[in-house]
């Protein structure tokens, strides 16, 4: 058996860890591992490297993607999709890994459906993914916005500053709100449940009243804000190659409306790309070494067309086709639990 292997759309901490797990089941049982180089784009361009046994050396621990990435959409036209098709054929491959987020699942479910096999593994620190409790990335992703929380707390407290740290996680708030329980912030604000700019102000106000005049808040990049009866404040629509939004800059328009409406001195940090680089947990080399032993089992049965996930302490498998309509939103009762702790 011959399989291909890429990594699609954002990197994160992890990838490397599952690119490893692939290789060596894949020697354990004979298959042979070809690597696609930058997501879908090298199956458009031919763009191949052999994985044998002794490439992955010394790589679990390193973030990033020893095979690159991309967010090219090979499905924006008839041309690039018949071109994969063609390569896939012309490799003589037998199957496809598809390692990626939403939009690389839906890219798979359309050419599995074209009658290329393969099978999902699930990863983005967004945590947004059908079919798994928890994507690869999304482990270090918190941890690395939680320590960020802890050093802002420090300075917030020196200079009776209110902190708003913007985190990633596009149309979902799981990166928000776990980082934010973790972390003790004073208020999260998600895309699931818009806040209003008037419950912020009085929650930081009344904790102003108990003597506490630092806060954290943190928020999500998607998050909106509620101004009055109809106003409504978010990040501004562009589109990246996948055709997802592309965000970023909502904590400098809360700033600017706390500031209009109220005296606290407010600071923005957005964290950015921090969230997706250097090296993975231990929770998520684990889950990574998991999801990867797992698809090369899948791919060996000949179970394509699904995508390999984590639920409660068991890995799974889910068909592509229940995976790709849906977003897992954060549950209205984990965000319930952390707005025990607001203010
Ligand atoms: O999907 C992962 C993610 O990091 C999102 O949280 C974020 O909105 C987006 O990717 C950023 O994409 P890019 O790296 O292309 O700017």
């Amino acid at each position: 058996m011959r399989l291909g292997l890429l990594t699609g759309g954002g990197d994160c901490p992890g990838l490397n860890a599952a690119i490893r797990a692939v290789v060596c089941r894949a020697a354990e049982r004979k298959i042979t591992i070809c690597g696609i180089l930058e997501g879908w784009k090298g199956l458009l361009t031919s763009s191949f490297r052999p994985l044998a046994i002794d490439s992955i050396s010394g790589i679990l621990p390193l973030g990033g993607t020893i095979l690159g990435t991309s967010r090219t959409n090979p499905l924006k036209s008839s041309a690039m999709r018949r071109k994969v098709i063609r390569n896939f054929k012309k490799t003589s491959l037998d199957g496809i890994l598809a390692i990626g987020g939403e939009g690389t699942m839906r890219i798979a479910y359309s050419f599995q459906k074209a009658g290329v096999p393969i099978i999902g593994i699930p990863k983005t620190i967004d945590n947004d993914l059908w079919g798994t409790d928890v994507t690869i990335g999304f482990n270090t992703a918190v941890q690395i916005v939680t320590d960020a929380i802890d050093r802002l707390r420090t300075t917030a407290e020196s200079h009776h500053r209110v902190m708003i740290v913007e985190v990633m996680g596009r149309h979902t708030g799981w990166i928000a709100v776990s980082s934010g329980i973790a972390g003790g912030a004073e208020a999260i604000l998600i895309p699931e449940s818009p806040f209003p700019l008037s419950r912020l102000i009085d929650l930081l106000q009344k904790r102003k009243e108990r003597g506490k005049n630092f806060s954290i808040v943190v928020v999500s990049e998607d998050a909106r804000l509620v101004i009055g009866k109809k106003g409504k404040i978010q990040t501004p629509v562009k589109h990246d190659e996948y055709g997802d939004i592309k965000l970023g800059g909502i904590g400098q328009l809360i700033a600017r409306e706390l500031r209009k409406k109220s005296s606290f001195e407010v600071r923005v940090t957005e964290l950015g790309h921090l969230q997706r680089g250097g090296t993975p947990t231990a929770f998520d080399r684990i889950l990574a070494t998991r999801l990867g032993v797992e698809a090369v089992d899948l791919a060996a049965k000949k179970k394509f067309g699904r995508m390999v996930g984590l639920q409660g302490n068991k890995i799974i498998s889910t068909p592509l086709t229940q995976i790709v309509p849906r977003l897992k939103k954060v549950d209205r009762s984990l965000y319930r639990l952390s707005e025990t702790f607001f203010g």
